[in-house]
């Protein structure tokens, strides 16, 4: 991610407790980057829980930063909507497309429904064979002996196999759907992958639209199979979506591209980082590998990889006493939830046979929990079964770079190397 914001007082490099409260800004991308957010959390946690930033890149927002506060706001979708935006950044005025994520009852539960028959448990045990297979061939691939970056190696390729499966898009063509994915994601600019907002937009509408249009056709035609784009061609709420609504058209897409892309390869990348942090769980996952089950929701809350989701207020409402008024931009904070100590025991160890690994917020809560929790789940425990197969260990070699995002909590490179069994 190169995009960078330009803060008004930067956080970067400051000790959290000598920020006065109401100057803390968290929506600051650098300090995910610099890996320097937590301070700031644990204070907001202890000292406002639900915190008010009256300035910032993004306008003024509420910071919901305790786990029991997170799902408060999330089970109550008729105060806090998911329309028009569900990250901090406003939708663009230009590219307005719209998809289910960001969008309240009843619309939002329909379109949800078409869909999510794909990661439904039956068609995810058919694919496990298939995503074990691939996860295969690319360990078996890997340079053993020499340093690469695992991101890129092995998780980035992962997930977008697995996407295409999930698509049934070509698999010979499957690079673009990352690299859409990253078009849609980044803030256009100077050394972003896009320099201009014209430029994003051209390749989306110009390239990825006419790309589905075409698969969206050619399902539409033939009998319903089970892929997301054949199941959304046929789905009663969006069959007409590609010809009556392309903008809702090309959201969907996106949400289904991107929503399986970063938080996934993220998971992946992190997995290996906590093992390599923390010597005695990757012996402990060694001397019995059925610990992979309860580690896979561990490591998915160790990484969060969605930072944040937000709400918008539709009316005046009372949180916890903090006055919020109809139109305030609200900002569930999943990676403080999930280090808070009220909710979860020792929130900062990472502990592969910890009870209750599933209690964490990293998927979310209510309506919008994350449709594809268990697919994901699933990849990470294949990945996991395979590599224990083969290699002795997957062991850090030179310095991680982290993502410079407020949204998705990640790794651009990890170095390792590989020493097989
Ligand atoms: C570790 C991996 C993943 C994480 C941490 C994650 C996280 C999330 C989060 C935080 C939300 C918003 C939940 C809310 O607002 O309450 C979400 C929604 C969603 N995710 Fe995931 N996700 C992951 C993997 C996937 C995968 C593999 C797919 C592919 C199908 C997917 C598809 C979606 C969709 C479609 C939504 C929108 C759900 C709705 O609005 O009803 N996610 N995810």
């Amino acid at each position: 991610m190169s995009y960078i914001p330009q803060p008004r007082t930067t956080m970067l490099g400051r000790d959290p407790s000598s920020v006065p409260l109401e100057d803390i800004d968290v929506s600051q991308a650098a300090l995910f980057h610099s890996n320097t957010m937590w301070g700031f959390f644990d204070r907001l946690r202890k000292e406002d829980p639900i915190h008010y930033c009256k300035d910032s890149e993004f306008g003024p927002f509420w910071s919901v930063t305790k786990f029991d506060d997170i799902m408060a706001v999330e089970g109550n979708p008729e105060v806090f909507s998911s329309e028009p935006a569900i990250s901090l950044q406003d939708p663009d005025e230009e590219l307005n497309v719209s998809m289910f994520i960001a969008m309240d009852e009843p619309k939002h539960g329909d379109q949800r429904r078409t869909v999510q028959g794909a990661v439904a448990p039956r068609n995810l045990a058919n694919m496990e064979e298939l995503i074990r297979e691939r996860a295969g061939a690319i360990l078996d691939a890997l340079p053993v002996g020499e340093t690469f970056n695992w991101v890129e190696k092995v998780s980035v390729e992962l997930t977008t196999q697995m996407l295409a499966t999930l698509l049934d898009f070509p698999q010979e063509n499957r690079h673009k759907l990352t690299y859409w994915s990253d078009v849609a994601t980044q803030v256009p600019g100077p050394g972003s992958i896009c320099a201009t907002v014209s430029e994003r937009n051209q390749i989306l509408i110009g390239e990825c639209v006419p790309a589905f249009m075409g698969m969206w056709m050619e399902r539409a035609a033939s009998e319903p199979r089970f892929d997301l784009i054949s199941m959304m061609a046929h789905g009663e709420a969006t069959k007409n979506m590609a010809q009556e609504r392309p903008m809702e058209f090309l959201g969907n897409i996106l949400l289904l591209i991107i929503g399986g892309n970063d938080t996934t390869r993220n998971s992946i990348s992190g997995s290996v980082l906590f093992l390599n942090e923390n010597p005695g769980e990757y012996a402990k996952l060694k001397a019995n590998p059925d610990l992979i089950t309860n580690m896979v929701p561990e490591i998915i809350r160790y990484q969060t990889p969605v930072i944040h989701m937000r709400r918008t207020a539709t009316r005046d409402f009372s949180l916890k006493g903090k006055d919020i008024k109809k139109g305030d931009k609200v900002v569930m904070w999943y990676v403080s939830g999930n280090r808070d100590e009220e909710a979860i025991d020792r929130p900062y160890d990472f502990i592969i046979d910890r009870e209750k690994p599933r209690h964490h917020l990293a998927f979310g809560f209510g309506i919008h929990r994350c449709m594809g929790n268990r697919l994901a789940e699933m990849q990470l425990r294949v990945v996991w079964e395979e590599i224990l197969k083969r290699f002795d260990k997957i062991e850090l070699a030179g310095d991680l770079v982290r993502a410079n995002s407020n949204l998705v909590k990640g790794y651009t490179e990890l170095p390792v190397r590989v020493q097989p069994l």
